[in-house]
Parts: C-alpha cells; sequence; structure tokens
C-alpha cells in the first residue's frame, strides 16, 4: 500500500460499523490482517489479500496489521517499515497516518499487542486496549498468522466452522449479520469492481475472433482488470469446456463451432468483487442448438431476477432455475415428463449440478471461510439431494443483500456416463435427442443482484445477457 487517502466518509462508514457491531457483542474483538505466503523462497511471496473481516472494519489492505475493537473504538497494531524495507519496497505511509486515515484513536507495534499476563496484569489493566487475551477473533486464512493467533488468545483459534464457539462464534454470528446487508459504501465499492468486470467482458468478447487459445481471451480480460489497478477477485474461468464449473486451464485451441465461457470478476483494492459470467460463440454467431440452450438458461437467469425481492427464500430461486431448466430441456425434447415430477427426482441437476447462487461482498463467495454460517439460515443444513446439495445460499432475501443469479446447462461426462445415473434417469433423458446438442458443453449466465425494499437491481445489468446483443459485441 503505497498511498493513503483521509477520506471523512471512509472514516464515517467504518465507525458506523464498528457502533454496530459493539451493539452486538459485549466483549472486545481483536483481528488480524494477515501475510502472504511464501511461494517458492520466503521473499518470492503470493499476492497479499488481506482478510476480509479485518478488511470490513479497517478499510484499508494493511499487511500484518492487528485492529483490536472495544465499544466502538479501534486501536491498529502495525510495525513501521524498517529501512531495509524502504530499499526494497519503497516509502510506506507511518503508523500514525495509517491510523488517522482509518479513524483508530490509538496506534502501536504489533509486539504492544499482549497476551494477558499474570505477572503484568495490573499493568495490562491500565491500558486495556493493548489485550488480546479475552477478545473474540476469526481465524485467517495463512497459516503463519493462524499459528500466532493461538499464541496472542491462548487458546485454540478454530478455522473449522463446526469447532468455532464460545466468544468467536458470537462475533462470527454478529459479523455476518452486518456483511450479509451492505451499507453504501460497500455498494459503491461493489459498482466499481462491475463496473470494470464488464470492460472485461467487453474486451474478452472483442478479442474473441482473432485469439488461437482461451489463454489469449483471458489475458484480454484481465488486462483491464489490472489496467484498473483492480486484481481478480477469483481464478478466472475463461474456456471452451465451460461443463468444467472451476475450470482453471487456459491451453485450449479455441475453434469457430465452440462456445467460450468466461467466468470473470474484479476486486478493488479494498477487496470488494464482483461475479459475471457470460457464454458467447467463438464465431459470433450461435447455432441453433447452441442459441436454444442459451435461451433456456437465460430464461432462467431471468425468471430468478424478476422473483428477487425481500422476504424470497433463496432457495425457491433455486427451484425456480430448475423448474424452468427442466420445462426448457422438455420443450427441446431432452427431457421426457411433468416439470415439477422432473425437478422433485433432480432430473434437472443432470444438466444444471450446482447451485443457482451465493451471496456476494468482500469475498465471491461471502463469508465462505465460516462455512455455510453466512448462507445458511441458523437451524437450516445442506440437503443432500442430487439437486440442492451444492445449493450455497439458503435464506430469505433482506433487502441490501447482494446475491448472484447464475444458472447453467452443461454436459458433464462424469455425471451423463455415471451408470448409476443413467439407470436411474433412462426414462426421463431422451439420449439420442441429446446426442444433437453436442456442441454445447457448457453455458452459464450470471449477474450481480442487489435485493431493494421494493424488488431487485442487477448491478452488472450493463452487460447484455441476449443472445443477438452478445453476438454484436463478439462481432465487433
Ligand atoms: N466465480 C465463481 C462462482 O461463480 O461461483
Ligand atoms: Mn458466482
Ligand atoms: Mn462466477
Amino acid at each position: 500500500m503505497q498511498t493513503l487517502d483521509r477520506t471523512p466518509s471512509l472514516i464515517d462508514a467504518l465507525r458506523t460499523r464498528r457502533l454496530k457491531l459493539a451493539a452486538l457483542v459485549d466483549f472486545p474483538v481483536v483481528l488480524w490482517s494477515g501475510q502472504s505466503s511464501p511461494r517458492n523462497f520466503r521473499a518470492n511471496t503470493f499476492p497479499f489479500r488481506a482478510s476480509s473481516h479485518f478488511l470490513y472494519f479497517a478499510g484499508l489492505p494493511l499487511e500484518n496489521a492487528v485492529i483490536r475493537l472495544e465499544g466502538g473504538k479501534l486501536t491498529l497494531f502495525i510495525d513501521e517499515a524498517s529501512p531495509a524495507s524502504a530499499l526494497w519496497h519503497g516509502e510506506t505511509p507511518k503508523r500514525d497516518e495509517i491510523a488517522a486515515a482509518i479513524g483508530a484513536t490509538e496506534a502501536y507495534p504489533l509486539s504492544e499487542l499482549k497476551p494477558e499476563d499474570k505477572d503484568k496484569g495490573e499493568i495490562l489493566k491500565a491500558n486495556p486496549s493493548k489485550w488480546a487475551n479475552g477478545a473474540a477473533t476469526i481465524g485467517v486464512q495463512d497459516r503463519e498468522t493462524h499459528v500466532g493467533q493461538f499464541v496472542m488468545c491462548q487458546r485454540n483459534v478454530f478455522r473449522d466452522v463446526g469447532r468455532i464457539e464460545g466468544i468467536d462464534l458470537e462475533l462470527a454470528q454478529a459479523i455476518v449479520s452486518l456483511r450479509l446487508i451492505h451499507d453504501d459504501l460497500a455498494l459503491a465499492e461493489m459498482r466499481k469492481a462491475a463496473t470494470v468486470s464488464i470492460a472485461a467482458h467487453k474486451a474478452g468478447m472483442a478479442a474473441t475472433r482473432k485469439a488461437r487459445v482461451e489463454a489469449e481471451v483471458r489475458a484480454a480480460m484481465e488486462a483491464v482488470i489490472i489496467a484498473n489497478g483492480m486484481t481478480c477477485a477469483y481464478s478466472s474461468i475463461v474456456t471452451v469446456h465451460g461443463e468444467v464449473l472451476h475450470n482453471d486451464q487456459y491451453h485450449h485451441p479455441i475453434q469457430p463451432g465452440d462456445l467460450l465461457l468466461a467466468d470473470v470478476g474484479a476486486e478493488t483494492v479494498s477487496g470488494w468483487a464482483a461475479d459475471i459470467t457470460r457464454t458467447w460463440a467463438v464465431s459470433g454467431k450461435f447455432s441453433p442448438t447452441q442459441r436454444s440452450l442459451y435461451n433456456v438458461v437465460l430464461a432462467a437467469h431471468d425468471a430468478c431476477i424478476a422473483a428477487i425481492r425481500p422476504g424470497v427464500e433463496y432457495r425457491d430461486l433455486h427451484l425456480l432455475a430448475a423448474r424452468t431448466i427442466a420445462a426448457g430441456l422438455v420443450d427441446l425434447g431432452i427431457l421426457h415428463g411433468q416439470v415439477d415430477a422432473l425437478v422433485e427426482q433432480d432430473a434437472h441437476a443432470l444438466f444444471f449440478p450446482h447451485g443457482v447462487g451465493h451471496i456476494l461482498g468482500l469475498d465471491v463467495h461471502d463469508m465462505e471461510d465460516l462455512g455455510d454460517l453466512a448462507g445458511y439460515e441458523a437451524g437450516r443444513t445442506r440437503s443432500d439431494r442430487f439437486g440442492l446439495n451444492y445449493l450455497r445460499l439458503d435464506r430469505p432475501l433482506q433487502a441490501g443483500m447482494v446475491v448472484t443469479s447464475e444458472p447453467g446447462f452443461y454436459q458433464v461426462p462424469a455425471i451423463l456416463q455415471d451408470p448409476e445415473r443413467r439407470a436411474t434417469y433412462q426414462n426421463v433423458v431422451d439420449w439420442d435427442r441429446l446426442a444433437q446438442f453436442a456442441d454445447v458443453r457448457g453455458i452459464r449466465i450470471e449477474d450481480d443482484v442487489l435485493v431493494t425494499e421494493t424488488g431487485a437491481e442487477v448491478i452488472t445489468a450493463a452487460l447484455p445477457t441476449d443472445a443477438e446483443a452478445i453476438e454484436r459485441l463478439v462481432q465487433g
């Protein structure tokens, strides 16, 4: 972090978040930002990404920093850069400047954060803002910092959601309730991420006809994100093998008859994400079979968005997508049967095996470090049904949540060639008819949707979804 703006709106928003947390918990909270992990030796690291819980309350991606929150008060712990660091990394802001930028009232070196110590107890009581012991925390992802959390808190700090307990669990529940409902600062950041992601998708479409391999399209897309000073919110998926749901390979040649699926989203400097998928024809023109399946997926995508409003169960949106896809496949002669009965027996999941989406925020699957604590309403657990077990969100929607709508159609060999599944669904799938759609391996259409008081706002709506508009963008 080289530059620092002291923005009153940032300081105000962070203070409001702290005060809201203080109203929910009556114990101190200590949050670590974490540090970059070594790649092949200590000085050559993976890019640093601050913990999202830290970012939510500190606002800045500070490496190796700790914040302590109590009663709305913020104390920062961070070391000043050493002279050697200035040689390799340039000048960085001073501790007091950082503290002022985020509204911290006290700031100390990291060594001043102390576990409670019987011998020093009296001294520490005189300055309680330096205590870590007795405070709640959330386990960070990098191992080195995580081990340090055990030492400082003098107890186990669990990351597996089933094992988080006591005040750590109370803290996680409080943070979930805050981070589920986005404030203006969060929404402004997510809109920035959306705008850049939309430009990236348009660049990818425009680059496709001249590209020889997937990597060239990925490069055109990520170039836009990098040029805007952002990073990718997750590993980009840019592939002619859209049936591999989280494909992370980019070496396949792209041919005129292929569909290309691109799931690419930007992340702002302070960590807020966008998550967009579009699928287009490499030639710039969908074949008749591609177009008909594309329109089935689009119908499901649009139906879900039209149904989004406060109070609606997200699980019902998933089932609406499932019914819309099943109905479309019946119309195309790929499935036989009555739509509700097909969904009841999970026949849609042969082609749409994942959930229709998830919450979005500082993480692309927001707060998934806490397992299903954020995604699932208290008392609910994952279904073991083939058509429901990958559903990441099962809550009634509330105004201020941002969710994705991302139905898809895939021909996954591991599912469709599985002898048991073929036996189960032998009478509902017309396998000969399905073979006529061999030029469709994977289609997904994904947008980011803000739940408003009265309905929904698609924050990624400036990127078209209809087949003809996509064709025009690819054709340039
Ligand atoms: N980009 C990952 C997802 O859509 O869930
Ligand atoms: Mn998504
Ligand atoms: Mn995505």
